[in-house]
């Protein structure tokens, strides 16, 4: 039996991950796969029912899965617990740290359907397919963080700190990603200033001897940002630190229509953790208003990386094209002569298409 962590969390995640769980099995059932659906707490839900976000039981239930699903954490009512306590820095973090989840993908593709729904001009992102690759576990947000009185008010620190073999193996993953794909590495950074960024220069660089058959390119962070919506075609695979990719795939999720469409993959350690790359959405959550397509192509891309079922995989992304070619859409891709649905019917348009 396929064994499998569902961690709905916070706020819409309620809502998104129930579909994404229905589309799974129902995609496995052709091919005789089944799976066991163990929940678990986190974030804010686990605070409120245990006084942690990250429970041992949580953190022992995903150890002893081959995968996990996760919808989102966070939102105001936890806002102002002492931060160690706080769904984000409490627990999402953690979580990736716990299972070794150095590298987060996060593709950014376009669906022909929606190449009109972004807020850049079509033909700069229709067919557009780059993979960003986030360094999780690293980076900015791992960092010694501090605060201190002094007089006039405090003196705050964060740390960003690397190693070598922390960014040899996620320049490594990500070549032999480019390899897969179009052949193309660009690694971002901040090399005219951060001493962290000239080495990971430099180890990248190094590596690039061992795949010569990818074609590897540098640029600093501040100029992908606007090459990402100058001419986001021109990259491939593309690879970073914790922040600049957190900050880079917000804004490449826009180029697709919603950020309501991104899935991620988290890999590197036994155990995957599969999640849509958008918050908790407090605003919307219990409306049926949530887009529940990114946590579905998230569930997509599990059943590809950690069981290889890739026919399985593909219909479940065949049956989210074939519901934005019939002209379904949830609030946030809506657009005028589609027909506006909630996150229940979408996911159960998803579910028919499965079922064929
Ligand atoms: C993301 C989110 C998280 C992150 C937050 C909620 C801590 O923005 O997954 O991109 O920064 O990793
Ligand atoms: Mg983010």
């Amino acid at each position: 039996m396929n064994k499998i962590a569902v961690l709905p969390g916070d706020g819409i995640g309620a809502e998104i991950v129930p579909p994404a769980l229905e589309a799974v099995k129902e995609a496995g059932r052709k091919y005789g796969y089944r799976f066991d659906f163990k929940h678990g707490l986190i974030g804010g839900a686990a605070y409120d029912e245990t006084g942690h976000p990250l429970p041992e039981e949580t953190l022992k239930l995903c150890k002893e899965s081959d995968a996990v699903i996760l919808g989102a954490v966070g939102g105001p009512k936890w806002e102002n617990l002492p931060v160690h306590l706080r769904p984000e820095v409490g627990a999402l973090l953690p979580i990736r740290k716990h299972l070794g989840l150095f590298a987060n993908l996060r593709p950014v593709q376009v669906f022909p359907q929606l190449a009109d729904a972004s807020t850049l001009k079509t033909e700069l992102v229709s067919g557009l397919d780059i993979m960003i690759v986030r360094e999780l576990t690293g980076g900015l947000y791992f960092g010694d963080k501090k605060k201190e009185p002094i007089d006039g008010g405090y003196r705050v620190v964060d740390t960003l700190v690397y190693t070598t073999p922390e960014i040899d193996r996620v320049a490594r993953l990500s070549f032999e990603l480019a390899q897969k794909r179009g052949g193309r590495l660009t690694s971002v950074d901040k090399a005219n200033v951060l001493e962290t960024s000239r080495h990971w220069r430099e180890v990248v660089v190094n590596l690039a001897q061992e795949y010569s058959d990818v074609e590897l390119s540098h640029i600093y962070v501040d100029n992908c940002a606007m090459q990402l919506v100058r001419d986001p075609k021109q990259f491939d695979v593309m690879v970073t630190e914790n922040m600049f990719g957190d900050i880079l795939t917000d804004l490449a999720a826009q180029l697709t229509g919603s950020i309501g469409m991104l899935p991620s993959a988290s890999i590197g350690g036994d155990v995957a953790l599969y999640e849509p790359i958008h918050g908790s959405a407090p605003d919307i959550a219990g409306k049926d208003l949530a887009n529940p397509l990114a946590t579905i192509l998230s569930a997509a891309m599990m059943l590809r990386i950690t069981y290889n079922m890739e026919q399985a995989a593909a219909d479940i992304e065949k049956a989210v094209t074939k519901v934005l070619e019939d002209g379904y859409r949830t609030g946030d891709i809506m657009q005028p002569g589609m027909k506006q649905v909630g996150t229940k019917e979408m996911g159960e348009l998803v579910l028919q298409h499965l079922r064929g």
